[in-house]
């Protein structure tokens, strides 16, 4: 009989767990998972059966019963409690059931990924050590950001990272769908963005992009799993693809050159031209028509020839054309120079820049979400030996993107204005799924950890020996990851 592993585990840490005495609980062609009629919960339900019948080789099925009635035997349930909050959650493992309430859909994925982590293969099947388990997050926005325009990842790709993500409770997949190197989303009043710059990516490499459709059921696939979507267009800056496509955004009308090489900060919008605000309006409208969550990002990055006076016009240019649609914007810091409305969110990411204007945003009702370059960066380098990846920022070795606390970045903002934790992905280097993944872990569960677990339960000691049991699972789901020195990786499982 295997020893138990669950304290070894989990990550991100629950708030509070208790190892329970007993025999483990086995998935067994009794199981089942039995949960009420609405139809986020339906959804969870046949997912977890699913993932339960694939690990156990056994059939899990759902079963649907009053929302009252209590677990039976063999009965894995997803039970809703209004008395806990939206996304926390309560995991109760005993010999012959599985229990997990939770506030809403949003908390029952939680306790099922909690789940899903403390089983682990037992005769043939899967078990789980009975254990008790209360939980919830410190931060609502739980972050990972994927530039696609560089290089192109497709729907394929972005499946298997919105897995790990809900794997972590990471909640937001925002993507980077435009920059100099490529267009990357299909605007239907603006087709020439993916017929003009669809194909390219840098050094020359295969581009791509999403149709509506491909981006619609990309959506539908990550809010099953917990996962909104918030789409980036970047502007006024990193806009060469839309300059290339359309030349009335140029002051010579003529379209620019395609760009494949890394730079950056050298093309721009015009406030003045009359071309401007349309297609800002268009592209915001189309893209918030295919985004049922709350935001959209209008980046706002690295416009540096720009001066202050113009660079604000268009800011407020794509936020307007953002709120008209419906939807909360979203902007990295450098928006925070320009007057943004309450309930903003503004992404620091540049710890070389003047904090004062995030301070101010704050203030003013702007919520912050960290993302800072020297440690959630995850393209940049984890030592001058690594292949991949960046430097500007420095190298970030897993215990770099582990200890750091996202409410203390930034003295003197008012308590609460942190809404979360971002961790990104710029992929100048990075061509395909494998370069993707070895930048990402182990450090994407380190970010996931500083976004969900309280400062004083994190200790990097215990993550470094809970992520020492992840990476047999990251070899079992056929991803790249780096055998960071920092872990001692020979962990015996069994
Ligand atoms: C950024 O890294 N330019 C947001």
């Amino acid at each position: 009989m295997p020893a138990p592993t669950t304290r070894s585990r989990l990550i991100p840490a629950p708030r509070l767990l208790q190892e329970r005495p007993g025999e483990p609980f086995v998935v067994t062609a009794s199981t089942a998972v039995t949960v009420g009629t609405g139809s986020a919960e339906v959804a969870l339900a046949v997912l977890t059966a699913e993932t339960l019948s694939r690990w156990s080789g056994t059939t899990v099925e759902v079963r649907y019963r009053e929302v009252a009635e209590p677990a039976q035997a063999g009965d894995v349930a997803l039970l809703v409690d209004p008395a806990l909050g939206a996304e926390q959650y309560r995991l109760d493992v005993a010999t012959d059931r599985v229990e997990i309430a939770a506030g809403s859909p949003d908390g029952l994925r939680n306790g099922v990924a909690t789940l899903l982590q403390v089983m682990h293969p037992l005769d043939g099947s899967f078990a789980a050590w009975p254990v008790h388990v209360e939980d919830e997050p410190v931060h609502a926005w739980r972050g990972l950001s994927v530039d696609v325009a560089r290089h192109f990842f497709g729907p394929e790709d972005l499946r298997v990272v919105v897995g790990l993500m809900s794997g972590y409770k990471l909640n937001v997949l925002h993507l980077h769908l435009s920059d100099d190197q490529g267009w990357r989303l299909q605007i239907p009043s603006r087709p020439g963005l993916t017929e003009r710059s669809g194909s390219t990516a840098v050094d020359g490499d295969p581009g791509g992009y999403f149709t509506t459709e491909e981006f619609e059921a990309l959506v539908a696939y990550a809010a099953v799993r917990g996962v909104r979507v918030v789409p980036e267009i970047d502007v006024p800056g990193h806009v060469n693809a839309a300059l290339h496509a359309y030349g009335e955004l140029t002051p010579s009308g003529e379209p620019t050159e395609e760009y494949t090489g890394i730079d950056v900060g050298f093309s721009r919008l015009h406030a003045d031209l009359p071309a401007t605000e349309p297609f800002l309006r268009d592209v915001f409208g189309d893209v918030a028509a295919v985004t049922p969550g709350e935001y959209v990002h209008i980046g706002g990055d690295e416009v540096p020839t720009m001066d202050p006076g113009e660079y604000a016009r268009l800011v407020a240019m794509a936020s307007d054309a953002v709120r008209a649609a419906g939807k909360q914007v979203v902007g990295w810091q450098e928006i925070a120079t320009t007057p943004v409305e309450p309930g903003t969110v503004v992404q620091f990411w540049d710890p070389r820049m003047d904090p004062a204007p995030l301070v101010a945003a704050a203030k003013a009702g702007a919520r912050l979400l960290m993302s800072p370059g020297s440690r959630a960066y995850l393209d940049m380098k984890y030592d001058a030996s690594t292949p991949l990846g960046l430097e500007w920022a420095g190298h970030i070795e897993l215990r770099d993107a582990y200890e750091w606390e996202p409410t203390a970045l930034v003295p003197g903002l008012p308590e609460g204005s942190v809404i979360g934790v971002e961790a990104t992905v710029w992929t100048e280097t990075l061509r395909g799924l494998d370069d993707l993944m070895t930048m990402l872990l182990p450090r994407l569960a380190a970010v996931a950890e500083v976004a969900w677990t309280p400062r004083e339960r994190r200790d990097w000691d215990d993550f470094a020996a809970r992520v020492a049991a992840h990476g047999a699972y990251w070899d079992a789901e056929g991803l790249a990851w780096y055998p960071s020195p920092q872990v001692d990786w020979a962990v015996d499982l069994t």
